[in-house]
């Protein structure tokens, strides 16, 4: 048993507190600068059942982890996932803090409603534009309308939502300013992203990079944002709109790097444990799942996890370059 395992501190010093789960590496959408149209995506048997991943969230609660995330993929696009959701919700107030969702947002007007019922009170949705015509180019789909039903349904729910905007140049740039006073005037705080290089797309990413530097000295010609010292416990740094009195969080991995705080790790649908985002550093935990003596097996793996947690990523575009990781944020989890 576990039981004799402390918290999970790395090498560094870390206090490891938040896990995201990816529970699928599928999704609806193709958005361009994630996954190539033909995504070659996992043979099932490879995945972790839910059981399994009940399991291993289990452990790691048992090791300090007070927030899951459920990332993807798209995680509502796994069949019965709001079992897992709802068995590792029966945690909230015992152990666990928070348990949310990152989604695309075509199923959530199906599934906000059973959501909160299971104890998700917050959730992620990526949205990059409120132009049909620029959804559809970006995510090579029409389900726009889909989206913004899913975020109406959720609000309506009683779930928080939160809207993660990636920034892409000569694509959403322009639109970013009315994104963010659409969502503030919904009650939706913005998050903005950095396009990281995260596996092959089609394109080159890089032509589509827009450091967020640029983007925050754009939205100052038009609004006073005030630095905010509010912190997630993640990587976003905040400021407050004046004129919309909304949030607007800056995740810029490549400007900026917010390694020190790292509180995270990330476990792929296949059981990978990613110690860091931006590198390769990994402990294989589905072979610990699978073991005579899992509960031994896991512990061991997740010490394995501490000492190999990197101190930071070292991500950076080149043109021509293969991408700083091969795998796709959707295999690990956004
Ligand atoms: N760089 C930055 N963000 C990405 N996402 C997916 N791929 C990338 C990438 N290469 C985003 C999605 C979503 C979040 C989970 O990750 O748009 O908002
Ligand atoms: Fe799917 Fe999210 Fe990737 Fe878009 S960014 S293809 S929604 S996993």
């Amino acid at each position: 048993m576990s039981c004799s395992a402390g918290p999970l501190v790395d090498a560094f010093n870390r206090r490891i507190t938040y896990l995201r789960l990816s529970v699928t590496d599928r999704c609806d959408l193709r958005c361009t600068y994630c996954m190539p149209e033909r995504m070659q995506f996992l043979p099932r048997r490879e995945v972790l059942s839910l059981e399994e991943m009940h399991r291993l969230g289990l452990a790691m609660i048992d090791r300090g982890i007070r927030k899951i995330r459920l990332t993807g993929g798209e995680p509502l696009v796994r069949r019965d996932v709001i079992e897992l959701v709802q068995a590792l919700g029966r945690r909230i107030g015992d152990g666990l803090e928070e348990l949310t969702l990152t989604t695309n947002g075509t199923q959530l007007a199906a599934y906000a409603d059973a959501l909160f019922a299971a104890g998700v009170r917050r959730v992620n949705v990526s949205l990059d534009t409120l132009d049909p015509g620029l959804f559809f180019e970006l995510s090579r789909r029409d389900q726009l309308a889909q989206v913004l039903e899913g975020i109406r349904a959720a609000t309506a729910a009683g779930l928080k939502v939160k809207l993660n905007a990636v920034a892409l140049k000569g694509l959403n740039q322009h639109e970013l300013p009315d994104l963010i006073a659409w969502a503030h005037g919904h009650g939706h705080e913005v998050t903005l992203i950095e396009v990281m290089p995260l596996g092959e797309v089609e394109g080159e990413r890089v032509d589509h990079y827009l450091p967020l530097t640029a983007v925050r000295d754009e939205l100052e010609r038009r609004w006073t944002l005030v630095d905010s010292p509010h912190r997630s416990g993640g990587p976003a740094r905040y400021v407050d709109v004046a004129q919309t009195g909304g949030r607007l969080g800056f995740i810029t991995p490549l400007t900026n790097n917010f390694c020190a705080s790292c509180n995270r790790i990330r476990v792929t649908a296949t059981g990978q444990l990613y110690a860091c985002l931006g590198g390769a550093e990994r402990v294989d935990l589905r072979t610990a799942l699978r073991s005579d003596a899992p509960d031994l097996q896991l512990a061991a793996a997740l010490d394995t996890a501490m000492a190999i947690k990197p101190e930071r990523h070292h991500f950076a575009h080149a043109r021509g370059a293969a991408p700083a990781q091969p795998r796709h944020m959707s295999l690990t989890g956004g």
